[in-house]
C-alpha cells in the first residue's frame, strides 16, 4: 500500500515543484491531495498528467493522510504543523518556523539523512534556507576530508526565492523599464528590475540580515557546530536558482585538484569548472535542475589552505521541494513512514 500525502501551499512556487517532483520520482503514493488557503479553492494545478483542483487547508481533515509536505510560510507552519501532528501525519516543513527548535531535525539528505529518525518527538522535520541547502551540499565532503575552519559567502539570490508575487514584481518592473512607466516597490525593499538589493529578510540588532544569520546558524546545525561561517546575501533580478561565491579556510592542506576530484563523486554535486570562456555554470542553466553545481575552483593564496568556489542550483528544487521529498525518501527507505489503513 502507498501513502497518502498532502502537498500544503500547492499553489506556490515551492508547492508546484513538490508536485513536479513528487510525480518525476514516483513517490510511493497512492494518492496527493492539493490544499492551499480558501482564496485558492477549485484552482487546478498539475501533478504528472494529472490535474488537481486545490482544496481548503482549514477544512481539511489530516486523519488518514501520512505525509504532508508544507511550503505556505512560517505563521501557517506554526499554527498547523503542530496539528498536523497530532493526527500522526508526519510534517515535513520548508519555512524557518521549526528549523532551530532543538526537537526538530533539520535535514540535508546528502549530510545528514540518519537525522530523520529525530522526527518523532514533534512529528516535523525541517527543510533549511534555500542557499543554506546548496552550499552544505558542496561544503560537506570537503569538510569529511579536509576540515572546515571558516566559510565567507556572497549570495546572489534569485527573486523565486521571495515566492511568486516577487517573481511577478520582477516582471512588472522590468516591462515598466522598457515602457517608461512608474516603479514603486512592493515586495522588496527597493527597486529589483536591472538592480540588486544587498538585505534579504529583516535586520537583526548586530547589523547582519536574518537571510544571513540563518545560513550561520543552519550549517552548523546541519554540518557542524564548530564552522564559523559569516554571510552577505543580496537579491539579484534573476527569476530562478541562486549563486554563491564560497571562500572556505580548511585545516587541513587542500589543492584545487583535490577537491574538484572530490567534488566530481560527491552525492548531489556536479563539477562544471574549464578555465576557458563559459567554462562553468550560471543561474539561467541550473533552473530546472536537480544538481548542486560547482565552478571557479582555486585555490585562495591568500590564506592557508584556502580554497574559492562558485556553487549554484535550483533554489526552488534543491533549496526546497526536492530536498524535501528527499526527505520523504530517506523515512521511506529506513521504513519510518507507516501508511494508516484507509477505507477501500
Ligand atoms: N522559494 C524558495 O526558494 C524557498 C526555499 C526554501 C523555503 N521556502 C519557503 O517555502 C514557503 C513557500 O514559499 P513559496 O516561494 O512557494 O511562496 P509562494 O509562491 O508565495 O506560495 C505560498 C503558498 O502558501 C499558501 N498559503 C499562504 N497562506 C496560506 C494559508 N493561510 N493557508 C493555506 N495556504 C496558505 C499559498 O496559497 P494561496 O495561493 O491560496 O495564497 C501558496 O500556495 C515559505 O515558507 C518559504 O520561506 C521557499
Amino acid at each position: 500500500m502507498g501513502f497518502k500525502v498532502a502537498v500544503v501551499g500547492a499553489t506556490g512556487n515551492v508547492g508546484r515543484e513538490m508536485l513536479n517532483i513528487l510525480a518525476e520520482r514516483a513517490f510511493p503514493a497512492d494518492e496527493v491531495v492539493a490544499l492551499a488557503s480558501r482564496r485558492s479553492l477549485g484552482t487546478e494545478v498539475s501533478f504528472g498528467d494529472a490535474t488537481l483542483k486545490s482544496k481548503d487547508l482549514e477544512t481539511y481533515d489530516f486523519s488518514d493522510t501520512d505525509l504532508c509536505l508544507m511550503s505556505a510560510g512560517s505563521a501557517v507552519a506554526k499554527e498547523w504543523a503542530p496539528r498536523i501532528g497530532a493526527k500522526g501525519c508526519v510534517v515535513i516543513d520548508n519555512s524557518s518556523c521549526w528549523r532551530y527548535d532543538a526537537n526538530v531535525p533539520l535535514v540535508v539528505p546528502e549530510v545528514n539523512a540518519d537525522a530523520v529518525a529525530g522526527f518523532t518527538s514533534k512529528m516535523i522535520i525541517a527543510n533549511p534556507n534555500c542557499s543554506t541547502a546548496q552550499l552544505v551540499v558542496a561544503l560537506k565532503p570537503l569538510h569529511d576530508r579536509f576540515v572546515i575552519k571558516r566559510v565567507v559567502v556572497a549570495t546572489y539570490q534569485s527573486v523565486s526565492g521571495a515566492g511568486k508575487e516577487a517573481m511577478d514584481e520582477l516582471f512588472s518592473q522590468t516591462r515598466a523599464v522598457f515602457v517608461t512607466d512608474p516603479i514603486e516597490p512592493k515586495r522588496f525593499p527597493k527597486r529589483i528590475a536591472f538592480n540588486l538589493i544587498p538585505q534579504i529578510d529583516v535586520f537583526m540588532e548586530d547589523g547582519y540580515t536574518k537571510e544571513e544569520w540563518k545560513m550561520m546558524v543552519e550549517t552548523k546545525k546541519i554540518l557542524d557546530p564548530k564552522i564559523k561561517l559569516t554571510a552577505t546575501c543580496v537579491r539579484v533580478p534573476v527569476f530562478v536558482a541562486h549563486s554563491e561565491a564560497v571562500n572556505i579556510e580548511f585545516e587541513k592542506p587542500v589543492s584545487a585538484e583535490e577537491a574538484r576530484d572530490l567534488l566530481r563523486s560527491a552525492p548531489g554535486c556536479l563539477v562544471v569548472d574549464k578555465h576557458e570562456a563559459g567554462g562553468y555554470v550560471t543561474p539561467y542553466e541550473a533552473a530546472g535542475e536537480d544538481a548542486t553545481y560547482i565552478s571557479r575552483i582555486r585555490e585562495d593564496i591568500t590564506v592557508e589552505n584556502g580554497l574559492s568556489m562558485w556553487i549554484v542550483s535550483d533554489n526552488l528544487r534543491k533549496g526546497a521541494a526536492l530536498n524535501a521529498i528527499q526527505i520523504a525518501e530517506s523515512l521511506v527507505n529506513r521504513k519510518l513512514l507507516q501508511a494508516k489503513k484507509r477505507a477501500a
